[in-house]
This record gives C-alpha cells, structure tokens and sequence, in this order.
C-alpha cells in the first residue's frame, strides 16, 4: 500500500518536472497596452451595475482545460474617487462565494489599476481597459497581469444579460484573434443559476 503511494508520488513528481521544462515561457505575448483599443469617452457610470460573465480568452487559458468553467455576475460599484469595487459572485461547492476587488482609474480614461495590490501574492502589475461597450448590452475587457514577471493577457465579454447578441460576440472573437490568440484559449463558461440574483 505504502508503497504504491510512493510510486504514485514519484509519477506525479515526474509528470510536474516534464511539465515545468515543457512550461518554460511560451505564453503569446501581451502587446504594448497603448495599442490596445479603448473605449472612447468612457461613461463609468453608465458602465455600473450588474454584468454577466460570458466570455473569456487568455494566453494561459485553455477550451479543454477550463471547460466547466461556470457564468457568474460581477458587478461593479462606482465610489466618489471613481474607482470601482468589483464583486464577483461564483458558485462553489453549492455556496455563492462573493469577492470584492478595487479597480483604480488610471491617468487614461476606461483604464484601471487593481487596488491593494500588496495582497495578492506574486501579482506585480494589474491593468484592465474598458475595449469596447454599449453600456446596456455588451462589454469587452482586457486585462493584463504581471505575475512571477510572466506576462498574463485575459479578455472577458460581459453581457447585461445572459445572452449576448451575435455582434458583440463576433467583435469579441475578432478581438482575440487579434491578440494572437486561437479559439483553444476561449471559453464559453457554462450557463447556471447559482448565486444569479446577487
Ligand atoms: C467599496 O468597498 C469599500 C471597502 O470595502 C467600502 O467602504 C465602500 O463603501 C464600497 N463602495 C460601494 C459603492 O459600495
Ligand atoms: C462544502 O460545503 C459543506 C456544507 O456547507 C461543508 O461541510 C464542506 O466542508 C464543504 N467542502 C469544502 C471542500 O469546502
Ligand atoms: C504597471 O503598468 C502601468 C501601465 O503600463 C505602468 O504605468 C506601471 O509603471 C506598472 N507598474 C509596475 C510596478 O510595473
């Protein structure tokens, strides 16, 4: 018995060093952020309220992988500084499990700096850009990381409901392709109605 566990463990052990040689940055790289389209005039009131998660795409996400990956709502909070709270509510293990991020405005217009970034670990710089919305309907967000000093790009469409119109769905994709990225690394999280009306 004892022994097997080992085996077992030294599989694994064996599986996680191939995977770390094989890991060595490959990551499509990030463009320089200027380049990254924004939303002209950004409203950031208008852009308040309750969005679904409907979309994502990344250099470090995977279709396969990420495949149970489930819709959730964020919803932003304008405060008086113009920074938002972002509170995202998944389902985990029959719990609706919220957590609250700040986003600051930056110097540019639709663009954000995560707040309190001393609290997550590794995490050196955080950036998102409002690309493109209507406000009522449709948003689409990068979002750049800089973790262990790998370059992390993520987009999200957001929908105000759970559906978005094939438009915005396209311009999504088109924008992803535009990075680099393949349709391997997007993922359509799964509907639900867990922790919905929050
Ligand atoms: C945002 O979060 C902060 C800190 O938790 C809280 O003091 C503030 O009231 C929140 N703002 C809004 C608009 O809910
Ligand atoms: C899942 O939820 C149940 C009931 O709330 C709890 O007892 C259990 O510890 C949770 N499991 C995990 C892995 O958190
Ligand atoms: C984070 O990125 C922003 C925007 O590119 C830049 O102004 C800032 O200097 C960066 N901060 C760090 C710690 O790299």
């Amino acid at each position: 018995m004892a022994l097997g566990i080992l085996w077992l463990g030294l599989a694994l052990l064996g599986a996680l060093q191939t995977h770390a040689q094989d890991s060595t940055p490959n990551l499509i790289p990030a463009p320089p952020l200027l380049l990254v389209p924004v939303e002209p005039d950004f409203q950031n009131e208008q852009f308040q309220g309750k969005w679904y998660f409907l979309g994502l795409a990344g250099n470090g996400f995977n279709k396969e992988k990420h495949r149970r990956m489930k819709m959730y709502i964020a919803n932003y909070e304008l405060n008086e500084d113009n920074s938002y709270n972002v509170t995202s509510t998944v389902a985990w293990n029959q719990t609706c499990h919220p957590s609250t991020k700040i986003f600051l405005p930056n110097l540019h217009l639709g663009q954000f700096n995560l707040g309190n970034i001393e609290r997550y670990t590794g995490i050196q710089n955080y950036t998102s850009k409002v690309v493109t919305t209507d406000y009522n309907q449709f948003a689409i967000l990068y979002f750049k990381k800089v973790h262990d000093n790998q370059e992390y790009i993520k987009v999200i469409l957001y929908g105000r409901t759970k559906e978005v119109p094939s438009v915005p769905k396209a311009i999504f994709i088109s924008f992803i392709k535009s990075l680099g990225l393949t349709d391997d690394h997007i993922i359509f999280p799964i509907p639900n109605d867990e922790c919905m009306d929050k």
